[in-house]
């Protein structure tokens, strides 16, 4: 296992080019499954997630080539042999169970190991189901597997989601559009990755409309041809290396993206005092007096996202005052807290509210990842804890971050992967 070595202090200083959305990246490339054409998807990051995707991908029989050097993946559908995404895979990354509503879509059965829960909650896909079954599907779950079918294929229906769940659109948006008639999905996810994977469908020639507001559209189509897509950038990396600018009092450009992805994200910095501009595809957060606490809950996209609420947690142990942040979407997001505390944090926890006491003087010290988006947080704050900070377990930060010890240090980060005693 590997471990990150920082050394903290340093002001963090320049640019950084954003590489391709992991949350959009993984439902595009299931979507290839749809056509027994070949699709090309660029601008692919190059993470341990999307390799476990590969690997979802070669064990249904698609041909996959992915062309390092310009982070561009081939994916040729004509291969489909098969429907089962085996439990060692699924168990690495619940994302797999997004290959349901393809496989239903294209050959009328499907067989995903139930996800399992993670670190961060118990995960359930209740609306993946109820959705696919209103399109017609079947179910049975059994030996931990969850089995469907549809074998007279899928048709169109009206769709009210409970809940905006980032996956359970994906999986319902990839089987509308090869049902047959037309579908209204109500109460979606409106996630600039949603907004992504609809357009990567209709470059397949998809019907789809109102993908990014509460209702989407789709009129079924008999086949899709291959897609040629560029994934959008990832908003959740923009914005931890602008936290990660401010911690250290620093100025940082993230480039390849638009204020449009963030916003929310961006007012709660612009709130917290941070200087923010931006051009038609660049952000710059920069340092320019002491930080001011935050109340900020976490809520469906516009609102701000789960994702940053960890990153945004070390970065308030500078603030000047007290500030709560409520995490309203997962059950278990705070176990970055005790970890936080070891570097010297003040947080208590009550319930699903935090409330963070600043500023603190943060000293290095050796903490654990335990999922993707705690590492970062313990990153950002071991960038401005006095002395060496070690970080193990940074496996999990692999799955969702781009050479972030690369990236971190063209911006003066002193930061070491090593291997851990
Ligand atoms: C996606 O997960 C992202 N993952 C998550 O990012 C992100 O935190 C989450 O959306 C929310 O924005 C990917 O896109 C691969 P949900 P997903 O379905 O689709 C409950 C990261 O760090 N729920 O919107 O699993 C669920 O338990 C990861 O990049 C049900 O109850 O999120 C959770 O409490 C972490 N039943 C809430 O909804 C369901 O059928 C949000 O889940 C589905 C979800």
């Amino acid at each position: 296992m590997d471990r990150l070595r920082i050394v903290g202090g340093n002001a963090l200083s320049g640019s950084v080019e954003i590489s391709g959305a992991k949350n959009a990246a993984l439902p595009i490339l299931f979507a290839a499954i749809l056509s027994e054409q070949k699709s090309i998807i660029r601008n692919v990051p190059l993470l341990a997630d999307i390799n476990t995707t590969l690997k979802v991908l070669d064990s249904l029989g698609l041909g996959t080539l992915f062309k390092l050097e310009n982070h561009t993946m081939e994916i040729d559908g004509s291969t489909l042999n098969a429907h089962e995404a085996p439990y060692e895979l699924v168990s690495t990354m619940r994302a797999s169970v997004l290959v349901l509503g393809p496989l239903l879509a294209r050959k009328g059965i499907a067989k995903v190991s139930l996800p399992g829960g993670c670190a961060i909650g118990a995960r359930p896909v209740d609306i993946h189901l109820m959705a696919l079954e209103k399109l017609g599907a079947t179910f049975t779950i059994e030996n931990g597997y969850i089995e469907g079918h549809a074998p007279n294929g899928l048709v169109g229906a009206k769709i009210n989601f409970p809940f905006p769940s980032v996956g359970a659109t994906e999986n319902t948006l990839m089987a509308c559009v090869l049902a047959n008639g037309k579908s209204e999905i109500h109460n979606v996810a409106r996630e600039p990755e949603i907004v992504d994977l609809a357009i990567a469908l209709r470059s397949m020639g998809a019907k789809i409309s109102g993908e990014g507001s509460e209702t989407i559209l789709v009129e079924g189509v008999k086949s899709l041809t291959g897609m040629n897509h560029g994934v959008a950038p990832d908003r959740i990396e923009a914005a931890t290396f602008l936290c990660a600018g401010l911690m250290t009092k620093g100025k940082v450009t993230v480039t390849g993206i638009s204020a449009d992805f963030m916003q929310s994200a961006l007012d709660f910095l612009s709130q917290a005092g941070a200087k923010i501009s931006s051009t038609k595809d660049s952000i710059t957060a920069e340092y320019v007096k002491e930080l001011t606490p935050l109340n900020i809950v976490t809520e469906p996209f516009p609102g701000f996202p789960t994702d940053m609420q960890a990153q945004f947690m070390a970065l308030l142990t500078q603030a000047n005052g007290k500030s709560i942040i409520s995490e309203t979407i997962f059950e278990n997001r705070f176990m970055h807290v005790p970890e936080l505390i070891r570097l010297g944090a003040k947080i208590k926890i009550k319930g699903n509210e935090a409330t963070i006491e600043g500023p603190v003087k943060l000293t290095g010290a050796t903490v654990m990842a335990t999922d993707l988006r705690a590492s970062a947080c313990l990153i950002i704050a071991g960038l401005a804890a006095k002395g060496e900070t070690f970080i193990k377990r940074v496996y999990h930060l692999d799955r969702g971050y781009e050479q972030i010890e690369q990236k971190l240090s063209q911006i003066g980060a002193k930061i070491y992967r090593e291997k851990d005693k």
